[in-house]
Formats: structure tokens, sequence, C-alpha cells
């Protein structure tokens, strides 16, 4: 805390410390940073794991710092940069001064461009062997250098993302991933499929499903998230329901979701889209669906 003293009346005040909050250090496509306030309202009043079996850029977890959380994806890149910022922070603050600095004193467009496509290359190869913090900061480079911040793999499950002619970039702000390094301390990381990551609930629990969108953009892994994985999706959403664990999912408006689902709360929430096809329909509707009841909400 910071002492200050007016030379006018001679008081003396104290400066409360200002603490950086956590927020994703990834851009993510379907990060819910737009939805929080929707999301927020609709916590159960009292959890006790806090489960994101799909945790992308984790806009939720960051912003709840829940003290008890299980956290997975089944990309094994994204949680290898997860487990960095957790454990070993200051090495791939190290590693991503390294990337900036040598990208933005490229002198032309094209040698950054060459730089972009050598790291995918490398990055693609790099896959076939243990994950390092060099991967994880490799991951940041060309999650904040490609286009549009789209993380997309190819059916051989290579990364193929293409570059986004940036002039500069900045990769990280060191007090955001203190933060992060921070909320992340008490936490379980794991790599693998959803249903595995709720194995072990019980009743209190909090699970918060963020799976790939119904019928638009889910090319996030080789093969996408298919209908099987969706109907396998709401399985788990029951078993846990009638476990007593509370669960809150969030997905595109479409019909196929909302039969599905059909039985539990379902709230239409309007958002902006940065990632369409065609570059029309960038509003777009999500669906926020529950399985406890309204007066279990916050109201905050
Ligand atoms: C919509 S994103 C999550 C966005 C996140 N909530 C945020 O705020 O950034 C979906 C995530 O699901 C992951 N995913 C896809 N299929 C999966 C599966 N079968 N099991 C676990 N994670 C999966 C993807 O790798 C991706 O990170």
């Amino acid at each position: 805390m910071r002492l200050t003293q007016s030379t006018t009346t001679g008081s003396v005040h104290f400066d409360a410390p200002t603490v950086t909050p956590a927020t994703p250090f990834i851009k993510c496509v379907g990060g819910k940073t737009q939805l929080l306030p929707e999301l927020r309202k609709r916590m159960p009043e009292r959890i006790g794991t806090y489960v994101e079996p799909f945790i992308g850029g984790g806009a939720l977890f960051f912003d709840m710092q829940p003290s008890d959380a299980i956290l997975n994806d089944v990309n094994p890149r994204l949680i290898n940069l997860y487990v960095s910022v957790r454990s070993h922070k200051e090495e791939l603050v190290e590693s991503l001064a390294c990337y900036e600095k040598e990208y933005n004193t490229l002198t032309s467009i094209n040698a950054k461009k060459d730089f972009y496509y050598q790291n995918r290359t490398e990055f693609n190869y790099g896959f076939e062997t243990d994950l390092t913090v060099d991967d994880a900061a490799q991951f940041i480079f060309l999650n904040k250098s490609n286009f549009n911040g789209l993380y997309r793999e190819n059916a051989a499950g290579k990364y193929n993302a293409a570059f986004g002619w940036k002039e500069r970039i900045r990769l990280f702000d060191e007090a955001i991933l203190s933060s992060c390094s921070a909320a992340l301390q008490n936490t379980s990381i794991t790599n693998g499929d959803f249903e595995d990551a709720c194995n072990s609930l019980s009743a209190g629990d909090f699970v918060y499903f963020d799976p790939p969108y119904y019928s638009t953009f889910a090319g996030y892994q080789a093969g996408g998230f298919s209908i099987d994985d969706h109907l396998r999706l709401h399985n788990l959403f029951q078993r846990l329901t009638e476990s007593g664990v509370h669960c809150m999912l969030s997905n595109s408006n479409t019909e196929f979701i909302k039969n599905l689902y059909a039985g539990y709360n379902i709230d239409v929430v309007p958002v902006k889209r940065n990632i369409n096809r065609n570059g029309n329909a960038r509003h777009g509707e999500e669906v926020i669906i529950t399985n406890y009841m309204s007066n279990q909400i916050i109201k905050l």
C-alpha cells in the first residue's frame, strides 16, 4: 500500500494497491468475455469444486477466481500453456519477450510473414515431442500474430491459421500474466476429453460447459465437435443433474441445442460475433442453459 502526504493540509492518504485483474492471456474464438455479465448473474450461490471441461481462454474462470478448480481442454498445446503460466511464469515471460523483440525488429512485412510461417512449421513438428515452456510462448506468439486469433487445426491435427499481417505485436502484459499465474496456483489442469474431466464430481460442485458451437464454427481441433459429441455432452449434463451437480452451458441459439436441452432453464442472450465466413450476421444469439432454478441465481 502506498502512503501519500498532502502538501497543503498535511493529511496522510492511503492509496489502495492497484491489482491488475486476471483476464485471458490468449485470443480465443468463442471467448466468453462479452458474455460475463450474463454468466455471472446465473452462477449458483454456493459452489464446491469449480470445473471447466472446455477451458479455451478461460474468461469465466479468471473472472470468478474460485479457490478450488479443475480446468481441462482436449488441446494439449493449450494445456501446456496453462501449466506454463501457472508453474513457469518467469521463464515464459523471458521467452515471450524474445519472440516479441525478434518480430518487431524485422524491417519488412514479408520477413515478419516468413518468421510467422517458420514458427508455425516448428510448432507443428514440436508437437511430436514433449511440450516445453518455449512451445507455450510460441503458442501465444502464433495466437497473437495470426489472422483474427483463430485457433484452427487441419484434418491431420496441424495448426494451420494464416498470417495476420501485423506491423507490430504485443504478446503479453506481465502484470496480467502474474495475476493469471496467481489465480491458477490451486487448480488442477488436465488434458483430455470433457467427460473424463467430470469423472469424480459430487453434489454441490459446479460445471461451466462452453463447448464448440453447434453447426457454426467447430474447427478448434482436428475432427471438430460432432453431433455425437453434443449428444454425449447432453447425456453427461443429465447424469450430473441426477447427481446434484450444478451445471451451466452456453452455445449458439439453434433449434438443435434448444430441443436437446428442453426441460432445463434456457435463456437467450444477444452477442456480437467476430468470426463469420461470409462477413455478415455479426450479431447473433447464444443460449445459457442451467440445471438449477432461477431462485438460486445471485442478484449482483
Ligand atoms: C468455445 S471454446 C471455449 C471458450 C472459453 N470458454 C473462453 O472463454 O475462451 C471451446 C474449447 O473446447 C475445446 N474442446 C473441443 N472439443 C473438446 C473435447 N472433446 N473435450 C474437451 N475440450 C474440447 C477446444 O479445444 C476449445 O478450447
